[in-house]
């Protein structure tokens, strides 16, 4: 939908006319390396997508917060002076979340009439989730600067670790930071290097990949179970980094633990798969390095090579991929022209991101699409979305 035609839809819900009716938006996030890594203090490596969530907004001059989708059939009318009684919803909560983490932050939430526009797949694995929370951060941070006269911009990483908050304890998923500080921060053709432990220190590092292109694939697969299986992920990362601290005091995260440390120490690990899902995030911290040292040499092929391993590493070690993201990588690395393939994001279905030459890219979508429908019995969608800018008011 384009910004003219949600303003139109906007004022046909909510009547009035079009010219106080303000755009916010976020964008969803693919991340090229750095998997399950977040949470555990450790480095990332995503990039904002164009696709994302718009806002259409408009402030009321009453404490209660009206919301609709343009592609779904619920509204919700939520009072602001009571914005911890709607976990329950299950369209509507992460935007409440959000109004609920900003308020512990001494915002305060202004009736509004809200239509949501999303261009971005839903639970795909490229963030959908985050783009609606850090768009409704900054449309409900926005209202309430208005409100107090204050003439500031907005500090970004707090609206993302609002959205990571509205996840972690209005939705109850542990998620890390990532895709909600991706969105945030997102800057076109950049990709961000963020250490977890220290979220100001990041860096925007120009993606040049000169004839190549990066390419989504979507499986298509309906995510069942994936919230708490996460979670499960994230339990045992904790017990590992328990049982290191034994011998590693001093560590506060599997983040601040070495690739040399982990070796000498892993014996302490008692589980097996403990011990195998701890490898992959300390490996896989190891590869995020490795990487961008590949990328500023130009060396694309190195770099693809590293996320060839770091996909190998969530099926084997992480176990978060399944037939459907297996069999789109297996095809994907078949074509003359990808250098590197896995699955992106959380896992369990979602995408997968491959690195494509471009003269590649038609051969690419054709034959993996053909071979991935005659195999799991439903087409996969493609997309070669550019790297966008993060969060901001559409004006
Ligand atoms: C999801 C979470 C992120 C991150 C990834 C895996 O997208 O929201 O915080 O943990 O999975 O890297």
């Amino acid at each position: 939908m384009t910004i003219a035609e949600l303003k139109k839809e906007f004022v046909k819900y909510y009547g009035g006319s079009e010219d106080d009716v303000r755009i916010f938006m976020s964008p969803g996030r693919v991340n090229l390396i750095g998997e399950h890594t977040d949470y555990c203090g450790g480095f990332v490596f995503p990039a904002a997508i164009t696709m994302g969530t718009y806002i259409a907004a408009r402030k009321t001059d009453d404490k209660i917060i009206k919301m609709r989708a343009t592609d779904l059939p619920d509204y919700v009318e939520a009072d602001a002076t009571r914005i911890n009684d709607y976990k329950h919803l299950s369209w509507g909560n992460y935007q409440l979340g959000v109004a609920a983490e900003l308020e512990k932050r001494g915002y305060e939430i202004v009736g509004c009439e809200l239509l949501f526009d999303d261009t971005i797949p839903h639970g795909g694995g490229l963030s959908s989730s985050a783009a609606i929370e850090v768009a409704t951060a900054i449309t409900f941070a926005t209202f309430s600067n208005e409100l107090k006269g204050i003439d500031e911009p907005l500090d970004m990483i707090e609206m993302a670790l609002c959205g990571q908050g509205a996840e972690n304890n209005y939705c109850g998923v542990n998620c890390g930071i990532m895709d909600q500080f991706a969105s945030a921060m997102g800057k076109k053709d950049h990709v961000i290097f963020l250490d977890c432990r220290k979220l100001e220190d990041y860096k925007l590092v120009p993606l040049k990949m000169d004839g190549y292109k990066i390419v989504i694939s979507n499986t298509n697969k309906k995510r069942s179970l994936a919230d708490s299986k996460y979670n499960e992920r994230r339990a045992e990362t904790e017990e590992g980094l328990a049982e290191l601290q034994q011998a590693l005091p001093n560590a506060t995260c599997l983040g601040d633990i070495s690739l040399a440390e982990f070796e000498a120490n892993k014996h302490l690990i008692k589980r097996d798969i403990v011990r195998q899902r701890v490898t992959h995030v300390i490996e896989e911290d190891d590869r995020v390095l490795k990487s961008i040292e590949a990328l500023e040499k130009g060396d694309i092929l190195e770099f693809g090579r590293l996320i060839n391993a770091s996909g190998d590493s969530l099926r084997d070690l992480y176990e978060v991929t399944g037939k459907e993201l297996d069999t789109l990588v297996a095809e994907a690395r078949k074509i003359d022209g990808t250098i590197g393939s896995r699955m992106t994001g959380a896992g369990f279905g979602g995408c997968t991101m491959s690195i494509v030459r471009e003269d590649a890219v038609e051969k690419f979508i054709e034959e993996v699409g053909k071979a991935y429908e005659a195999i799991i019995g439903y087409p996969a969608s493609f997309y070669v979305d550019d790297i966008g800018d993060g969060g901001h008011e559409v004006k």
